[in-house]
């Protein structure tokens, strides 16, 4: 007998480690009508594709699986298909199989992307690696401009109809710009009026209330405000300032009632930040239109930054006990950072210069004439004002300290950052837009030797010379510089030490 409820102990044991998020809210009640992830399988049983991504080089497209059924992510798939060229990530399939996938967003009433046609950019697919329980996986890198959408959704809530969600974000990669949501959007891309939306919001967003302190905050981005809780609740004590680099942000609402509930992705338990009556004015009954956001407002509002893990939309209104289950599943997929960067060590405390790869160029390097960062020939009988304007300190980036800015040696305290997808050496001004321009992340060089100079806030963007100018280029984007032809060659550098 002993023996027996050992053994079914084990089986119930492993029954609850194997359940996925979805799982979970199917046993309570709520099942999930959409299921986006990167990094992992959500339902216990999913073996299907997670995302499809394009690669620069030829165009062609593959699509990531988990490496088990439930299990997390095939990064070495993606890694292997994107060496030597870049990858984006072009569809997040949906796991529910309601065929809510998301894709690249079309131009909407608020914004539209670069793109011929409009739509937004598409993230880089690997802006943001992490691991899950040792397993290296690839978030979605949301940089202002790229977004992803739905407008013909199955099985998502409209009108007053209830519903859940929950996102797993960065907590560290955030602005202020509107707006960095997943959820329940308009399905004409316009802004339709209050209570038309029903989106998780994480961000500085001051669009209506925000939390307490200084921010980030989980908010919920209802149309035309930023919620967090009825129209007296404008900074909250109960919505605190995030500070976890995972975050777990829950938002749900059914007819008359809603709530904000918010945690830490890698450990603990949720709280809950809001629980209670609608704002007044539009938002109570509610219009959900039942489209899905990543990255971008219900109007297309694309100037927001963010990165996305995981996230699920429900059908009916999650209890607060199922969601706990969830968060103690999202802690056990044992999300952690690991490096942003790749190739031959780029050392803080060094100081280099970055030789051209491409065959035109290879006695030219990356040089700055006043606050124009261009490439000139430089040799060891050149003056040394010329010498130092090749050279460059290597110090702890800026704006994420897994990463790099490199500092002029000869004008100290400005540092090579792009603005306009142009490269300038500029005095730091101590703003956070700065820290980020000015942050870089060196990867193994795309065209096999030396390095490739990764943006970090802009991962489809690397270091390039484009007629002896230096621009953030991304393969293949809107502007000249980004031409395809050469660019791998035209974004590898040899990193060597510096000439003075
Ligand atoms: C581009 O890089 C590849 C690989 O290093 C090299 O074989 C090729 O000659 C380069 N082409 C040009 C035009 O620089």
């Amino acid at each position: 007998m002993y023996q027996f409820s050992s053994l079914l102990a084990l089986c119930l044991v492993a029954t609850l480690v194997a359940a996925g998020p979805c799982d979970i809210y199917a046993s309570g009640g709520t099942p999930c009508v959409a299921a986006h992830s990167t990094t992992r399988a959500l339902f216990s049983a999913y073996s299907g594709s997670l995302y499809q991504i394009k690669r620069g080089s030829d165009g062609a497209t593959t699509n990531i699986g988990p490496l088990s059924a439930g299990g997390v992510a095939n990064a070495a798939a993606q890694d292997s298909f994107c060496a030597s060229t870049t990858c984006l990530i072009t569809t997040i399939f949906d796991q529910s199989g309601r065929g809510n996938h998301l894709t690249q967003a079309p131009p909407g009433g608020a914004a539209s992307g670069t793109d011929p046609n409009g739509f937004d950019n598409m993230a880089a697919a690997d802006g943001a690696p992490v691991t899950l329980n040792g397993h290296k996986a690839y978030g979605v890198f949301i940089s202002p401009g790229t977004g992803y959408r739905n407008d013909a959704t199955n099985g998502i809530a409209v009108g007053d109809a209830a519903e859940g969600m929950y996102a797993v974000v960065d907590g560290t990669h955030y602005n202020g710009g509107c707006c960095f949501d997943y959820g329940n959007a308009e399905t004409s891309a316009d802004d339709t009026g209050n209570g038309h939306m029903e989106a998780i919001y994480f961000g500085l967003g001051t669009g209506f209330g925000t939390g307490a302190g200084s921010g980030p905050w989980i908010l919920a981005d209802l149309e035309n405000g930023l919620y967090t809780g009825p129209n007296t609740a404008v900074n909250p004590p109960s919505n605190p300032t995030i500070t976890s680099r995972f975050v777990t942000a829950v938002v749900k609402g059914e007819p008359g009632t809603w709530a904000i509930r918010g945690g830490n992705a890698a450990s603990g338990a949720l709280s809950t930040f809001y629980s209670g009556a609608r704002p007044s004015g539009g938002y109570n009954p509610m219009h959900k239109e039942g489209a899905i956001i990543l990255g971008i407002g219900g109007d297309n509002s694309n100037s927001a930054q963010g990165t996305f893990y995981e996230g699920v939309m429900t059908t009916g209104y999650p209890s607060d006990a199922t969601e706990n289950s969830v968060q103690a599943n999202i802690v056990a997929a044992g999300y952690a950072t690991t490096s942003l960067t790749s190739g031959p060590a780029i050392s803080v405390g060094s100081a280099v210069s970055f030789r051209a790869t491409t065959a035109c160029c290879t006695t030219r390097y990356i040089a700055h004439t006043g606050a124009t960062v261009n490439t000139q020939v430089v040799t060891s009988s050149d003056t040394s004002a010329l010498k130092l304007s090749a050279s460059w300190n290597v110090v702890t980036g800026l704006g994420n300290s897994a990463c790099v800015s490199f500092e002029s040696r000869d004008t100290p305290g400005s540092y090579i950052r792009h603005s306009g997808f142009e490269l300038f050496v500029n005095a730091n001004d101590g703003s956070k837009l700065f820290s980020e321009d000015a942050t870089w992340c060196p990867q193994a060089g795309l065209n096999g030797q030396g390095n490739s100079i990764r943006s970090w806030s802009y991962p489809a963007h690397y270091f390039r010379h484009f007629n002896a100018l230096l621009y953030a280029a991304s393969n293949g984007g809107a502007d000249t510089f980004d031409a395809t032809a050469l660019y791998v060659n035209d974004t590898t550098w040899v990193v060597s030490a510096a000439f003075a």
